[in-house]
């Protein structure tokens, strides 16, 4: 294969490709979303769900990413990746969740997502997360800061948890992991204003960057639902890590994000339950 480490684009120049493709990802799914009812979806594993419209954007996705950048190596959720485990990590890699919260797209339940991060020599680069329903685009840089339809954004200031507003995921497909969730969950109840389990892991990112939530944590995520949303937390002020503290990689991982004072304060807490 080609050297993909040689003269790399800038990330503004991955951004741009980023959005462009993110864009008509989108717009596959807007205008699927009407006929809902009607579309045809598989089950991948229980609670697991792919349809024609998470391949239809992801293809939209490929073809836009593929034609501008031919040199990039790419990671899709589902397509996967032509590259081995160690290309990834050299040059460019776009990370493609071409629609998180499928389960809330197939109920037309309005909480569901395009995700494309993009990495340079396994680092994120820049991060595009476009909120479908409500038509938000979240995007970041490197060094660039986070922004919100243009706009830029901070994470929240609240560093009291008894007024902090939580998000989570649930890990629903593993049973064995509920009980000691369910621990965690309690504890966070009882310490903080509330807790959401919205359904679209790159949308609870996009929320803790934007200072809606004041953290979010889940216990297992793959790197399509949090290589753009770790870089819009970090480029908002905010602090992403995996669940034993360490910087959250762009993995199958858990994960815990926040404002740096709630995400202490969450750390702690995950860690005594
Ligand atoms: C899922 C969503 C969900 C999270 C799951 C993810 P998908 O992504 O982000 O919030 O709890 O772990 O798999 O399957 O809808 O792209
Ligand atoms: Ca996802
Ligand atoms: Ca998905």
């Amino acid at each position: 294969m080609r050297d993909r480490s040689n003269s790399l684009p800038s990330p503004g120049r991955l951004l741009e490709v980023a959005l462009e493709a993110a864009n008509a990802g989108a717009a596959v799914i807007r205008d699927a979303a009407p006929r809902v009812r009607s579309i045809e979806w598989q089950t991948k594993k229980p609670a697991d769900f792919v349809s024609e419209v998470d391949l239809a954007a992801e293809a939209t996705i490929l073809k836009i990413v593929r034609a501008a950048l031919p040199d990039a190596g790419i990671l899709a959720e589902e397509s996967g990746s032509a590259q081995s485990a160690e290309e990834r990590e050299r040059g460019v890699l776009f990370v493609i969740d071409p629609l998180d919260g499928t389960t809330n797209f197939l109920h037309g339940y309005p909480e569901y997502a395009v995700s494309i991060g993009v990495l340079i020599n396994g680092s994120p680069a820049a991060g595009v997360v476009i909120d479908v329903a409500l038509n938000e685009t979240f995007t970041a840089t490197a060094g660039g800061g986070a922004f919100s339809n243009g706009q830029p954004i901070r994470v929240s200031p609240i560093d009291n948890p008894r007024r902090s507003l939580i998000g989570t995921g649930f890990p629903f497909t593993r049973v064995e992991e509920v009980d000691p969730y369910a621990r965690q969950l309690a504890g966070i109840m009882k310490g903080t204003a509330g807790v959401r389990r919205a359904g679209a892991a790159a949308l609870d990112l996009a929320a803790v960057a934007s200072g809606r939530f004041e953290a979010f944590w889940e216990t297992v995520l793959s790197p399509w639902d949090i290589a753009a949303g770790i870089l819009l937390v970090r480029e908002a002020g905010g602090i992403a890590t995996d669940l034993a503290g360490a910087p959250c990689p762009v993995a199958r991982t858990g994960i815990v994000a926040g404002n740096p004072a709630i995400h202490e304060w969450l750390m702690g807490e995950l860690r005594t339950e």
